[in-house]
């Protein structure tokens, strides 16, 4: 059998958050595959990274919500005698509005993204990690601690994604494996105008950089965390669906999914 690489796949490299994780891992020297749909960026990305002085990133043009996306992307390492030491998936979007109302084919495109793709990903490569003993990163979000009104599809995804990856870090640990969930806040990036959410006002107690973000996740794999909230504001938002009813979590979430939509905060919450 050939010897395959060991590179780190980051999806939806392209932009945002997959962005500045991928900038995060090329800098501790890990040679990356590139993966999103548009091509363009993540070849700016890759040109950049190896101007660096960084290993040359590979990049893969992809679809990842189609249901043999899996399967290419596996075909794609293969024909470059690539494997997966470290997965990150990160590529996923949101729509923000009332589920009924929003068109439901891209509501299953959403969940195909969000959630299938994330389990095929995590599960396909599940031996090279060990081998490598590499990891698994899974973006999540503040959003997988609660449901939310307004963006229900969304946040049961990120649900989804949050308790497939704790469950998968107690399966995988024995095996040498780290497993870890990343739940950022508020973010700027263009996650906003993909889901129709314009001149949005974060709360400035909440709001974290790409950069801080990345960082946070790259150590909490390294570290072998669990589950990493970037950002003390944030954490404490998890807690609280933890510690209310699940009536009044949900009241509150849709109270702050009217505002959101509306762009109004509360003014102890805007930005200065
Ligand atoms: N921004 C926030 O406030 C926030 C907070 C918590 C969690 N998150 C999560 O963070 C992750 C990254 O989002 P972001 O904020 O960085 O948003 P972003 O800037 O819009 O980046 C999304 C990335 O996903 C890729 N993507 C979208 N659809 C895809 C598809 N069908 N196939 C392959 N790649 C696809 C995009 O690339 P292409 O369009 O080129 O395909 C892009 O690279 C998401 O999972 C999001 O849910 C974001």
């Amino acid at each position: 059998m050939p010897s395959f690489r060991p590179i780190t796949l980051v999806t939806g490299a392209s932009s945002g958050i997959g962005a500045a994780l991928a900038r995060v891992f090329a800098a501790h020297g890990h040679e990356l595959v590139l993966a999103a749909r548009s091509e363009e960026p993540l070849v700016a990305l890759a040109d950049e990274i190896a101007a660096s002085g960084a290993p040359r990133p590979h990049v893969i043009a992809i679809d990842l919500s189609r249901l043999d996306s899996g399967a290419r992307l596996g075909h794609e390492l293969a024909t470059r005698a690539l494997e997966p030491s470290v997965v990150v998936n990160n590529a996923g979007f949101g729509l923000a509005g009332a589920a009924h109302e929003l068109d439901r084919v891209e509501q299953l495109a959403m969940v195909d993204l969000n959630a299938r793709a994330v389990t095929d990903l995590s599960l396909r490569w599940i031996e090279s990690l060990q081998r490598h003993r590499g990891g698994l990163l899974n973006v999540a979000s503040v959003a997988g601690f609660l449901p939310a009104p307004g963006m229900a599809v969304y946040y049961a995804t990120k649900a989804y994604v949050l308790s497939f990856t704790e469950a998968l870090h107690v399966e995988l640990k024995p095996l040498g494996v780290r497993v870890t969930a990343l739940c950022p806040g508020p973010v700027r990036t263009g996650f906003q105008g993909r889901a129709g959410l314009k001149d949005i006002q974060f709360p400035r107690l909440l709001e974290q950089s790409v950069e801080a973000v990345a960082k946070a996740g790259y150590e909490g794999l390294a570290a072998g965390k669990r589950l990493v909230v970037p950002g003390f504001a944030n954490k404490m938002v998890t807690l609280l669906p933890r510690l209310l009813p699940r009536s009044v979590v949900l009241s509150l979430a849709d109270a702050r999914g009217r505002r959101r939509r509306d762009g109004a905060a509360p003014a102890w919450l805007r930005p200065r």
